[in-house]
């Protein structure tokens, strides 16, 4: 149950740089100005469903809708009656014109090998694997689970559920056999799309062998199709485990691609809640196109010969949006890495970029910062001039970061979008418009056109400028989930519930007097200090702006007078020493930078911390360390469970 989101947040940040969009930047960019922004915008609150259909004349259609939007709170339905495909609209498009050449996906795999599939391939590749599924009877009704590694076969896998309509539900490849077992019985799934191994570090994640353990628990499951990428020894169950060269052998690669209603299930993808189990949040065809390749064109900016690189994981919905169904359905070329940044070296990325020549690179705050952490010297032995735009998404990212991923990465040439949206929201919703918003570093800037997005109090009622309170979406916008799978109630609930009449995204921000956005972190983090309600986020980047800090994460922690004390986990720098000297140091930094009422009320250095797989850190962990209570609730979504250990024996 998410903790009663009282309203008013104190915000303590103070940052006033600003960055206007460079000039020449600007003048090639599909939004060229603030104002031109400022009319579009205007544009879409004035006739939100006329803006949208306008938007929509960009995907291809089978039959056209009759009607854009039936709004019954919370339940949406877009492009009503409407017919298409997306891996239609991702791949056949593209082939009556000079792109049927283009590079689709340039994969690049750990061990170094690459690919790069031309949309033709593309096309051919998911065609036949659709027959694949189709030959063993998966229909469009039917659930499809994808545990892979990041290879080009899980684009194919995701684009052939998608051509024949069944609803994929891809489980990151870092999870373990229960949570496989768990989102396999939620979705009820028929079919299970697996590899041996993947390679990580240098070393093979064992796919095949969690699943083997998933498939035990998970008796709706029939067969399990298997692609070789480790050469690794499994065991195939006669009857149920399949490889996917033999049945790809015999495949015809015509299969035409089925028209779906709009409103089709595309795909479910679960999210962890707080707490208690999985969320399948669902997300059906034609509005979470729109919604993707939409914004993919417009915050990326994006122009034919572009090479893109979201660095994300398909198992996320970043990889869901913006490596596969953005880029594909806008003709992009989009990049595809298997493995670590820092495999075999700490410039594996920077490699990557100068190899593919990477003009857009858009990564997470928790990478940007271990890149900060291993140092300068790795972007610098590479020529990162090929790069025009950078982006983040995942974490309020803190000034500090910003800063050196403008200047080390970006060259101090690049605007970098950082980019607020969720798992939920299916698409980007506030972000700066890279050739018109000028950006200040930490703040997420405005919302899209088509996105009315607030900051209120628990009744709904707008805040002034800088007040801190919640963040909700005021209309329904066409990528938004439809419901959690299997149960509409919880979907109310979570989403709906908390404030009248508007979508409730559990997160705290505040507008400044430019209207810009700056997200405070989840509702459920803010510490409550002497009556002071202050985000973490806030108290983490002060302390990651002192030089020998790396990363920090900002608890609260019962206290008899205050109510909560801030304590604070704390990873230094490499080469730095942990001392008692230093505490005080950054617990005198944290008054100097905010005021005596942030003072740390503890320090603790730590090697790493706890984060989920998608780089987000976990203080939900870190508060019952910080209290000394034990953990409880859902922990399946850690990285490195060893880190939990540590840091329990670092308190004894
Ligand atoms: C956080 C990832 C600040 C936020 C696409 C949100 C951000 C949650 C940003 C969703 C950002 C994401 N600035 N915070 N640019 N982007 N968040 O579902 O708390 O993995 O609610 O989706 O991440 O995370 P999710």
């Amino acid at each position: 149950m998410m903790s009663s989101p009282a309203a008013n947040i104190t915000s303590v940040l103070k940052e006033t740089r600003k960055f206007p969009p460079p000039g020449a930047f600007s003048a090639q960019a599909h939004v060229k100005s603030l104002a031109e922004y400022e009319k579009l915008w205007q544009k879409a609150h004035d006739d939100p469903e006329g803006f949208w259909a306008l938007q929509a004349e960009s995907l291809t259609w089978f039959s056209k809708w009759q009607k854009v939007l039936e709004w019954k709170e919370p339940f949406a339905k877009w492009f009503v009656g409407g017919k298409l495909n997306a891996s239609f609209n991702c791949l056949d498009r593209h082939l009556v014109g000079p792109r049927k050449n283009k590079a689709a996906l340039i994969w690049e795999g750990e061990p170094g090998d690459s690919r790069v599939l031309r949309y033709q391939d593309l096309h051919r590749e998911v065609c036949k694997f659709a027959n694949v599924l189709k030959g063993q009877g998966i229909k469009a009704s039917d659930r499809v689970t994808i545990y892979m590694p990041m290879i080009p076969e899980l684009a194919i896998a995701m684009l052939a559920c998608a051509r024949i309509g069944a609803t994929h539900s891809i489980v990151f490849g870092g999870f373990s056999a229960d949570a496989v077992a768990d989102r396999n019985n939620d979705a009820k799934a028929r079919l299970i799309i697996t590899a041996d191994g993947g390679w990580r570090r240098g070393k093979v994640v064992p796919l095949k062998n969690n699943v083997d353990g998933a498939l035990e628990k998970s008796p709706t499951v029939e067969k399990c199709i298997v692609f070789n990428r480790c050469n690794q020894q499994v065991h195939m169950k006669q009857g149920r485990d399949m490889w996917w060269h033999e049945l790809m052998m015999d495949a015809s690669a015509d299969c035409p691609a089925e028209p779906l209603d709009s409103e089709h299930p595309l795909y479910i993808l679960y999210t962890s809640g707080s707490t208690g189990k999985p969320k399948g949040v669902l997300h059906t065809t034609a509005g979470y196109l729109l919604g993707t390749s939409y914004t993919h064109r417009l915050v990326f900016d994006l122009k034919e010969e572009d090479t893109y690189w979201c660095t994300a994981d398909i198992g996320w919905v970043t990889g869901h949006s913006y490596i596969i169904y953005g880029p594909l359905a806008n003709g992009a070329t989009t990049l595809m890495y298997e493995g670590a940044p820092n495999h075999p070296r700490e410039d594996r990325f920077w490699e990557i970029v100068e190899k593919y020549r990477v003009n857009t690179f858009y990564t997470a705050p928790t990478a940007i910062r271990a890149f900060h952490k291993w140092g300068d010297e790795w972007p610098k032995k590479h020529d990162l001039s090929s790069l025009r735009l950078l982006g983040t998404v995942g974490e309020p990212i803190n000034p500090e970061a910003w800063m050196w991923y403008h200047e080390v990465i970006g060259g101090k040439r690049c605007p970098i979008v950082d980019t607020w949206w969720q798992t939920e929201t299916g698409m980007i919703m506030i972000t700066p418009l890279p050739g018109a918003i000028p950006t200040k570093p930490g703040s997420a800037t405005r919302p899209l056109p088509g996105i009315e997005a607030e900051i209120v109090d628990k009744a709904g009622n707008p805040l002034a400028a800088n007040q801190g309170g919640l963040l909700v979406i005021r209309r329904p916008w066409p990528a938004m989930l439809r419901t959690i799978y299997g149960d509409d109630e919880r979907y109310r609930k979570e989403y709906w519930s908390h404030v009248p009449h508007a979508y409730f995204t559990a997160d705290g921000a505040r507008k400044d007097e430019d209207g810009y956005f700056w997200i405070m972190g989840r509702v459920d983090d803010v510490l409550n200090v002497a009556g002071h309600r202050l985000s973490t986020m806030e108290v983490e980047s002060a302390l990651v702006h002192h030089k020998r800090v790396a990363e920090a994460a900002v608890v609260g922690k019962p206290d008899e007078i205050k109510g909560e004390g801030i304590s604070c986990f704390v990873t230094l720098k490499t080469g730095e020493t942990p001392t008692e000297e230093l505490k005080k140091e950054l617990q005198a930094h944290v008054v100097k930078e905010i005021g005596a009422l942030a003072r740390p009320d503890e320090i603790r250095f730590t090697e790493s911390l706890p984060k989920t797989r998608s780089g987000k850190i976990m203080r939900r962990l870190l508060r019952d360390i910080a209290s000394g209570r034990q953990t409880t609730g859902d922990t399946t979504t850690l990285e490195d469970y060893s880190v939990l250990a540590r840091l329990r024996e670092e308190e004894e």
